[in-house]
């Protein structure tokens, strides 16, 4: 049996069939709700019901249970048992509509002896663009996807990314090391709903783990000298000194962000570090009590997005303002 789903606000309604998700249906009608994994894990395609009933196949991961009580829901899992009115994000349409193509290497180089900086250029794309921190799919020689987050903000039909070895791991550990200019790859783009919300006008707290800063970079250079940015505070947390691939670039930032501070933390610092030392998620509630006025962006290990959100909602951060992008492994999500 079909159900109609309502968006609350707009009015704009979609029809849902038995054996289909929420999400899956809005897509294939045009209606472009917020997602991300579609696998129940990211909590990108979480919508609130106002009117009716759904049930899942298996409960999502990606929901926290304070989230479900609240009456929230994954649209990528959620089958409708009744008409529904839901609030859902209907992502702005992009200038550059989500395909495949072919992108060419213009640039590699080593920032650290775990993070490589790789510069790529989609040559056929007319007026190429992309939300400052969406991402990339490379698309492997099977077809699946891995994905990087672009590090640069939009500036014409170039873009940085960030990426981290991973030992074992096909592409970053086994494709990039032999990876030379000039060559091509198969990839797939724009994609993803972490972007910077620019109705949002909230002070933005940003946290990211290792290159969990890529997304965040998009984001705060798409700022840069733009006289209406919001404040903006930065934590980033890595495990040693060498993590920090762009310590001194992060610091020379405060010459075109208005009101940006920057809190680099490490987990495992060694002698010589005078800095803060820990997890990032409690370095940021150490410092503030109280995080219910923030934007927050969230960036980096599975892990940290987790805790952090958990633990930043019980510090009075407001679910409807947290934006996350956890780098899930594909075989995850
Ligand atoms: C939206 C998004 C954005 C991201 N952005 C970035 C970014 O900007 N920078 C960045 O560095 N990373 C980013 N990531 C993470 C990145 O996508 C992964 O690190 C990358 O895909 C690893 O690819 P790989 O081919 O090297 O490793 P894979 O071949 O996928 O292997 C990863 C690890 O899992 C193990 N493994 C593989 N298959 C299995 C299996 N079936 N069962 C158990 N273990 C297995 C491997 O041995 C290896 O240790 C992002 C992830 C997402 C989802
Ligand atoms: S898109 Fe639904 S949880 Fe990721």
């Amino acid at each position: 049996m079909c159900h109609t789903v309502t968006i609350a606000g707009s009015g704009e309604s979609f029809r849902v069939g038995a054996d289909e998700s929420v999400l899956a249906a809005a897509l294939s009608q045009n209606l472009n709700l917020a997602h991300d994994c579609k696998s129940g894990t990211c909590g990108t395609c979480r919508v609130r019901l106002v009117e009716g009933a759904i049930s899942y196949r298996e409960e999502p991961m990606g929901l926290l249970p304070e989230e479900a009580e609240a009456g929230y829901a994954l649209a990528c899992q959620a089958r409708c048992e009744t008409d529904l009115v839901i609030e859902a994000e209907v992502q702005p349409a992009l200038a550059t509509a989500p395909g495949r193509q072919r992108a060419v290497v213009r640039g590699i180089r080593r920032f650290s002896a775990d993070v490589t900086h790789l510069t790529l250029e989609v040559p056929d794309l007319d007026g190429f663009s992309y939300l400052p921190g969406q991402h990339v799919s490379i698309l492997m020689e099977d077809g699946r996807p891995r994905s990087f987050s672009m590090a640069s903000a939009p500036d014409g039909n170039r873009f940085d990314l960030h990426i981290r070895r991973i030992p074992g791991g096909l592409f970053t550990d086994g494709r990039l090391p032999g990876l030379s200019e000039g060559e091509g790859l198969d990839v797939e783009l724009p994609l993803g709903s972490f972007f910077l919300r620019k109705a949002d006008f909230r002070p933005l707290l940003m946290v990211a783990t290792g290159t969990g800063l890529a997304p965040i970079k998009s984001i705060l250079e798409s700022l840069m000298d733009d006289p209406d940015c919001p404040p903006s505070l930065l934590y980033w947390g890595t495990r040693e000194p060498s993590g920090l691939y762009l310590h001194d670039d992060i610091a020379a930032w405060r010459a075109r962000l208005p009101e940006f501070e920057y809190r680099p933390v490490l987990s495992r610092p060694g002698p010589g570090w005078e800095g803060r030392q820990g997890y990032v998620q409690d370095a940021v509630l150490s410092d503030i009590e109280d995080l219910s006025e923030y934007a927050i962006y969230l960036c980096g290990s599975p892990a940290m997005v987790a805790a952090a959100k958990g633990r930043f909602i019980d510090a009075g951060a407001s679910i409807n303002h947290i934006y996350a992008d956890s780098f899930l492994f594909e075989h995850n999500r």
